[in-house]
């Protein structure tokens, strides 16, 4: 059975002694959430050796938003994956589409930094996801499954136990505009049936797939109860523990 998960990316909010307040707040209500649903926390960089202190002995995960392609060296204003194990972190986002977009994050570094990340013991949510001109011609499965095939086609059905995916349509981001729960589970049925056809069925069906983009307490329930969507990465509303826990509660 796939785990569900609901995930908050922080992205570049908070101050540092506003983060371990946030993360107080969402490791005190994480208990209301079932033993089922894993929850994780992405603050900045800057945050993570404080709030691990906090997440540390609860149920609350905690992982970076980014990690650097190459291990060790002189490669300034870069964070390594062993480095974020070293403050207790158990995840990287990788591949968010500002990423993409703002920093030139290619598949082909997704693949390095994939591997690194695993190498170092970190779990990866890898993002994936059409921007608006994609998906009004119509090639929204086409990138996708070519993001899909480009990054995770070099790794094996063993790695993929630690890998989550999350569908994060580029116009849905922040905009206000959630992808519908169908447009969301026709693009996360497709993902897994990619994933299916290099690793099997069994790994695909086991592979958590998330969806992001404005999901928020008043939609998460709609979209988690798509056979496909298995919990959400939220940007915004991650940032209010309230809103956060409500959108966990919401399977
Ligand atoms: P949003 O961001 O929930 O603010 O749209 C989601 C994300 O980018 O991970």
């Amino acid at each position: 059975m796939r785990k569900k998960i609901v995930a908050g990316n922080w992205k570049m909010n908070t101050s540092c002694p506003e983060g371990v307040e946030l993360a107080k707040a969402v490791v005190a209500k994480s208990t209301e959430v079932p033993a089922n649903v894993g929850l994780i926390i992405a603050p900045p960089f800057t945050h993570l050796c404080c709030v691990s202190e906090i997440t540390e002995g609860s149920k609350v995960e905690l992982s970076a938003q980014n990690c650097a392609d190459h291990t060790s060296g002189a490669f300034t204003g870069e964070v390594a994956a062993p480095m974020l194990t070293s403050v207790g972190c158990q995840w990287t986002i990788l591949g968010h589409s500002e990423r993409r977009q703002y920093y030139g994050e290619t598949d082909e570094k997704l693949v390095v930094k994939t591997k690194l990340a695993l190498e170092a013991g970190l779990g990866v949510i890898l993002c994936v996801g059409e921007n608006l001109d994609e998906r009004e011609a119509g090639k929204h499965f086409e990138v996708c499954e070519n993001q899909i095939k480009n990054v995770l086609y070099n790794f094996t059905a063993e790695d993929m136990k630690k890998i989550v995916v999350a569908y994060e349509p580029v116009w849905a981001i922040g905009t206000g505009k959630t992808a519908t729960a169908e447009q969301a589970e026709e693009i996360h049925a497709h993902i897994r049936k990619v994933l299916a056809d290099k690793f099997g069925a069994q790994v695909a069906d086991d592979t958590t797939i998330l969806y992001g983009g404005s999901c928020k307490p008043s939609n998460a329930k709609e979209l988690f109860a798509q056979p496909d969507i298995d919990g959400g990465l939220i940007g915004g509303a991650a940032l209010k523990a309230d809103d956060f826990i409500q959108i966990a509660l919401s399977f």
